[in-house]
């Protein structure tokens, strides 16, 4: 087996009684599902080889300074080659369900179902095989953000601020269910679509990189066209949201009675505490905030409609409405509710006015509250501040707004939760390796899960940490590390398991032992 151990597993220190007892695995239900997750263009690799097709991220790689020393996925973690030992290593840490996503322009690299490129379908057919044999479930997204090449640049009514592009997501979906339905039964149309949304329409410092006034940083660009910040998030999130249960709306009448399946999305959330508890507006800011950034999504698929919070702040002109076709294929269109969570703030009404990329009000994020406490430690990452109690308030607060007649207990999946470790990628590998920081990140948040599920009686189902292995972290290139698992990029992307890979997978299999 291809990766290395240079932790001491054996360490009394480190892996004392507590560490169990302080998680309770027994209070997990029994077939609870926990996991790893990854995607494709963070890791594979391989990408002008065996057919592939460009995606809008290799493309935007090219343009200078936008990631971090100019980093892009050409090679990542070479996991299109090294999938075997990767699902080996996966196996021999007890992890029995692995997330990630297919590439749309390696499968379809013009991006349209009359162009198939055989080798990509082969690449996942292996994949899960290796992985079903290995006992390890497949969960699958459609859309990590990859867009083919081919479907973007031919104007402002291209790719999602188009119509079209609904359809053809629709037959890139379609062909997944039926190529690879009875592998995988469990699909996850987008993944954070705020984010790319936001991100890549909005400040454009993720592909497409389309941004124009109004946004407060100045590191965007006009891409073959220009954008319109204030406007074009909104169009896009319409398009993706109808995208999303339009290929529902498939699986559901085609396959997912024969192939008993199920099938929703990756929604991302932060938490917010109020910088002010004695001022209400602060608390409802909170609210606010949560809604802009998941409720945009959650809310038409769950009531048919965007949050009201929404509609009343942003012009018709800017916030499309759906129509009564459109309505009825969102609501209900999913069978779980996703939601990607890493980091909690304090938030405040208190600040200038003028437009926050986010909430798209007056609502400003703060590090400390009033009292100039700060909420907790920060990452590698800057914008990942770690507040345990913040994944067990924000499924809280999922759970009430989302507890329907139809659906009164929801199931919940988290679908990525990890951190990245102060001073990190700066640090030796010997060093790195040993990683108590981000131990203690999954001790808090996955005690914080339990208390949900088992004191809060929310119906969460899985649990998955971002990330596997470190990857291409987007903008930031290789130097933020979210894995679990050392990727050495100077020497051959080597593996070497750190010592949270060690503590999740004790974890993870002595809950299998007792449940
Ligand atoms: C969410 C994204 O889905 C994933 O691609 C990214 O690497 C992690 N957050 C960490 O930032």
């Amino acid at each position: 087996i291809e990766f290395r151990i240079r932790t001491k597993y054996q360490n009394q220190a480190f892996f004392n009684k507590e560490d169990y007892t302080s998680c309770r695995l027994s209070d997990f239900p029994e077939n609870f599902a926990f996991g790893v997750a990854t995607a494709a263009y963070q890791i594979e690799g391989a990408a002008r080889i065996e057919g592939r097709g460009p995606s809008i991220w290799d493309d935007f790689c090219k343009i200078e300074g936008k990631i971090n020393n100019d980093d892009n996925g050409d090679v990542a973690d070479d996991f299109y080659h090294r999938y075997k030992q990767d699902i080996q290593m996966m196996k021999s840490l007890g992890i029995r369900h692995f997330r990630m996503s297919i590439s749309w322009s390696r499968i379809l690299p013009q991006g349209t179902i009359d162009s198939i490129n055989q080798k990509g379908i082969d690449f996942y057919h292996e994949i899960f095989d290796s992985l079903i044999e290995a006992g390890i479930q497949p969960w699958v997204s459609l859309y990590h953000w990859d867009l083919p090449s081919a479907l973007y640049g031919r104007g402002s009514n291209d790719a999602w601020l188009g119509q079209k592009i609904i359809n053809q997501f629709n037959e890139y979906a379609d062909l997944c269910f039926k190529t690879f339905g009875q592998k995988v039964k469990r699909w996850i149309t987008f993944n954070e679509p705020h984010t790319f949304i936001w991100f890549g329409y909005g400040l454009g410092i993720h592909a497409p990189g389309r941004c124009t006034q109004g946004v407060k940083r100045d590191d965007c660009e006009q891409v073959r066209g220009g954008g319109n910040s204030s406007t074009e998030p909104y169009i896009v999130a319409h398009n993706v949201i109808i995208a999303h249960a339009t290929a529902v709306k498939t699986y559901r009448d085609k396959y997912q009675k024969e192939q008993i399946g199920m099938i929703g999305w990756a929604l991302s959330s932060d938490y917010n505490e109020p910088f002010d508890l004695e001022n209400p507006q602060d608390v409802e800011a909170g609210n606010t905030q949560i809604l802009f950034q998941f409720g945009w999504f959650m809310d038409p698929t769950v009531f048919g409609k965007y949050p009201d919070n929404m509609t009343n702040q942003i012009s018709e002109n800017r916030l499309p409405s759906f129509t009564e076709q459109e309505f009825q294929i969102i609501k209900g269109s999913y069978d779980f509710i996703g939601i990607n969570h890493y980091t909690s703030r304090y938030i405040t009404t208190q600040s200038q006015a003028g437009n926050d990329w986010e909430s798209d009000s007056m609502i400003k994020q703060s590090t400390t509250n009033k009292e100039g406490k700060i909420i907790g430690p920060s990452g590698d990452s800057d914008w990942l501040l770690v507040y345990p109690l913040g994944l067990r308030k924000l499924l809280k607060w999922i759970n009430n707004r989302y507890s329907t007649i139809d659906q009164p207990n929801p199931q919940i999946c988290v679908f990525e939760n990890g951190v990245t470790v102060p001073g990190e990628s700066k640090k030796s590998l010997e060093d790195a390796v040993h990683d108590q920081f981000r131990v203690e990140y999954y001790k808090g948040y996955i005690s914080n899960l339990r208390d949900a599920i088992v004191l809060d009686g929310i119906n969460v189902i899985s649990y998955f940490a971002w990330s596997l292995i470190d990857n291409f972290e987007w903008s930031n290139g290789y130097s933020m590390r979210f894995g679990l698992v050392y990727v050495d990029y100077k020497d051959s992307q080597t593996r070497y398991v750190k010592d949270s890979a060690l503590w999740y997978s004790l974890f993870i299999q002595t809950l299998n032992l007792n449940s």
